[in-house]
């Protein structure tokens, strides 16, 4: 369920606690927060969040850091901490809007509300110790109702981050190829004009897809192609369709080219581009965008057996290339590869894929920022934007014609990885350009913010899965209609 919104006036209700911004140097504060203040204890400090007991209930003073460096990231910051503070209380909080900071109030009100829900996370959910986990927020109020709309879309996507982060959580002995369809076919379900088809290895065969195939051979869990069709009944540009392409390797051991042993265990966060996708166009639905949308998951997993792929095979994708495979551990871009050919087959006319791609990517970005390489200026500039204001970061990586020899081979049409040490993330996108077809198209290598190693001291303040990707193509999405 998503956090409730509640718009209510002085003594309307009576929350749990009623959460203050305060800028650094503090401002414009009287009573117990100016004696804090001046006591030395309240600084204004982005991240601070002290919890006090008043006559009129809880006060929580948050710091949001120098007035005029606040911006949507701050302030979600903020509410991050302010939820961990309140880790042991929970409930009802309100949120005091603060006209002099530098955004308005709905988007104070959205950062806030996104802040608090996705920082309130516990990635706990597989402990049987009861109370184990902090409680959780479960109603956020405003005084004005103005904020309303912003505080609810917000509400909805925070939820829907954290539901995708429960994917990426969820262990690969729970999660794989076939209960990820049946959680797309159960989504579907809860929402209206949003429908789910499942594709198993069978009918991937009719459709020539060697390189998906390929990848899943070595499991015992067989893969699966996710097709989830948003139709809206009143679509603003009806020969639009967005398309939307997930990596879902629910376990990524690396095959027959194994990875070490050390971290392994986080590859079950390879299909996080899958959880941002399936949320993702879950969010749109459950929005109402008058947007088309078709979201194609590739999903399967990655593991060595006497069944499974091998360096040196030569395969034949459902666009007829063929493929070279020198690791099998570059697997991301061959399930990419068939589902990028259906995305465009099915009718995508813009395509945005999502991906755990490369270590070469989370080398360059750390786990901030997601690089991205798109071949249509306009449409770079949409997903830079969309990443700037949704808060799922994003920045331009190039794709040239002249790294396209990085992927030459000598016996196929190309080689799915090379030897050389360069460049391995722009490797991996020309690699899929030959499957991208024609119409702009967008590759993010989400490879470091998709899955954290540890906290991030900002609103991500747990390991594991972040969502990344559900408020990128919500904010995407919302720009085309
Ligand atoms: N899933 C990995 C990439 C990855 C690494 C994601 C670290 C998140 C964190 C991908 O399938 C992979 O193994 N890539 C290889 C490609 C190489 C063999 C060409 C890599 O990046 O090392
Ligand atoms: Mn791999
Ligand atoms: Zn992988």
């Amino acid at each position: 369920m998503p956090v409730e919104i509640e718009i209510a006036g002085p003594g309307e209700v009576h929350p749990d606690a009623v959460a203050v911004t305060v800028t650094q140097p503090p401002e414009g504060l009287d009573g117990d927060l100016a004696a804090l203040v001046a006591s030395g204890e309240l600084r204004g400090e982005l991240g601070e969040a002290i919890l006090l007991h008043g006559d009129d209930g809880r006060l929580l003073a948050v710091g949001v850091g120098a007035r005029d460096r606040v911006d949507s990231e701050t302030l979600r910051s903020a509410a991050a901490a302010a939820a961990a503070e309140l880790g042991r209380v929970g409930g009802t909080l309100e949120w005091r809007i603060d006209d002099t900071l530098p955004l308005d109030a709905a988007e104070q009100a959205a950062a806030l509300v996104e802040g608090t829900v996705i920082g309130g996370y516990s990635p706990g959910k597989w402990k049987t110790r009861e109370n184990g986990g902090p409680k959780q927020v479960e109603r956020v109020v405003f005084a004005d109702a103005a904020v309303r709309e912003s505080a609810e879309r917000a509400a909805l996507l925070a939820e829907r981050t954290n539901r995708a982060r429960d994917l990426a959580n969820t262990p690969p002995n729970e999660l794989y190829p076939e209960t990820l369809a049946d959680a797309a076919v159960a989504l579907a379900d809860e929402q209206d004009h949003l429908t789910a088809s499942v594709l198993d290895p069978a009918e991937m065969e009719a459709l020539g897809m060697g390189a998906l195939l390929a990848v899943g051979r070595g499991s015992h869990n067989p893969p699966r192609l996710i097709v989830l069709r948003y139709e809206p009944p009143q679509p603003t540009d009806p020969n639009l369709v967005l398309g939307l392409v997930g990596k879902a390797i629910t376990f990524d051991a690396g095959g027959i080219s194994i990875k070490p042993a050390g971290g392994m265990d986080a590859m079950k966060g390879d299909m996080a581009g899958g959880a941002g996708t399936l949320h993702g166009i879950g969010a749109i639905a459950a929005l109402g965008l008058p947007v088309r949308a078709i979201a194609v998951i590739a999903a399967a997993e990655n593991l060595p057996s006497g069944h499974a792929f091998r360096p040196g095979d030569i395969l034949t994708a459902a666009n007829g290339k063929t493929i070279e495979i020198v690791n099998t551990d570059a697997e991301g871009r061959l399930v990419l590869a068939d589902a990028l050919w259906y995305a465009r087959r099915e009718g995508a006319t813009h395509i945005l894929d999502l991906a755990t791609l490369t270590g070469a990517m989370e080398i360059a970005l750390g786990d901030l920022y997601a690089g991205y390489f798109a071949t249509d200026p306009a449409w770079s500039d949409r997903i830079f934007a969309a990443g700037a204001r949704s808060g799922d970061l994003t920045w331009a990586f190039p794709l040239h014609p002249r790294y396209r020899r990085y992927v030459d081979s000598s016996y196929a049409d190309m080689k799915n990885a090379s030897t050389l040490r360069q460049a391995g993330a722009a490797l991996a996108a020309e690699f899929l350009k030959e499957f991208a077809g024609e119409g702009p198209w967008a590759h993010v290598d989400m490879a470091g913010p998709g899955f954290l190693d540890r906290g991030r001291g900002d609103y991500y303040r747990v390991p594991g899965g972040t969502g990344y990707g559900v408020r990128l193509i919500a904010e995407l999405a919302s720009s085309l209609a």
